[in-house]
């Protein structure tokens, strides 16, 4: 089972996948935890993550960004995801297609028409469930603003995270069997708990 984990900026995502990771263990499950731009397991997709993560770079052309993402996912695949389905295992990610489709094609303007054209690859490895994250941007943003190290993407203005939630909230409407929205504004136990339970319904 591939289950993948989206959302904006300060949705508590992480955190919610180590507690989902370790409850999944508990009940005898092999997991994988990885995430994405990069890949815990592939030494070339996590370069890729370095150099589109950082923020030193600034104006980095749209396309260039897009391709680079859909680059590190290509080699994320086939180093990490792929074989950890073969074994059966079941695989966590942080983050996979939707982020290059609200973030890509929705938040930078580049359509959903040519980021899924770049994301072919992946296109055949669609997640079994995916978990959306919802959350006014104005509070995730608030809830991040402390950390020492932002990247490129969390130093962008509101008005493009807003896009970025708007992008989200258009691919739920559009892929409804797969994507699940879970309100960004409950505690991160009850958040576990729902998880949990649309995990179950699948597993
Ligand atoms: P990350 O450090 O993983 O932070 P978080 O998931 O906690 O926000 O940052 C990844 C950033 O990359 C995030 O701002 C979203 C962005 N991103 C894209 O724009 N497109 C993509 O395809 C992916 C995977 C991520």
């Amino acid at each position: 089972m591939f289950i993948t984990f989206e959302g904006g900026e300060g949705t508590g995502k992480s955190t919610l996948i180590e507690i989902i990771k370790q409850r999944l263990i508990d009940k005898g499950y092999e997991i994988v935890l990885t995430r994405e731009p990069g890949g815990k397991g592939s030494k070339f997709a996590e370069n890729i993550r370095d150099l589109v993560l950082d923020p030193k770079y600034k104006n980095v052309n749209a396309h260039t960004e897009a391709l680079l993402y859909a680059a590190s996912r290509a080699q994320h695949l086939d180093e990490v995801i792929l074989p950890a389905l073969k074994q059966k295992k079941i695989v966590l990610c942080d983050r996979y297609l939707d982020s290059s489709l609200a973030y890509q094609a929705f938040a930078r303007d580049l359509g959903l028409d040519y980021v899924l054209n770049i994301n072919r690859y992946a296109l055949d490895k669609l997640p079994n469930l995916t978990f959306y994250i919802d959350l006014d941007p104005k509070v995730g943003l608030g809830r991040i603003k402390d950390r020492s190290k932002n990247d490129r993407l969390d130093q962008e203005k509101l008005s493009f995270h807003e896009k970025v939630r708007k992008g989200y909230l258009e691919l739920v409407d559009k892929y409804q069997s797969r994507i699940v929205v879970i309100d960004g504004n409950k505690s991160i136990s009850e958040i576990a708990v729902e998880m949990i339970e649309e995990i179950n319904k699948r597993l």
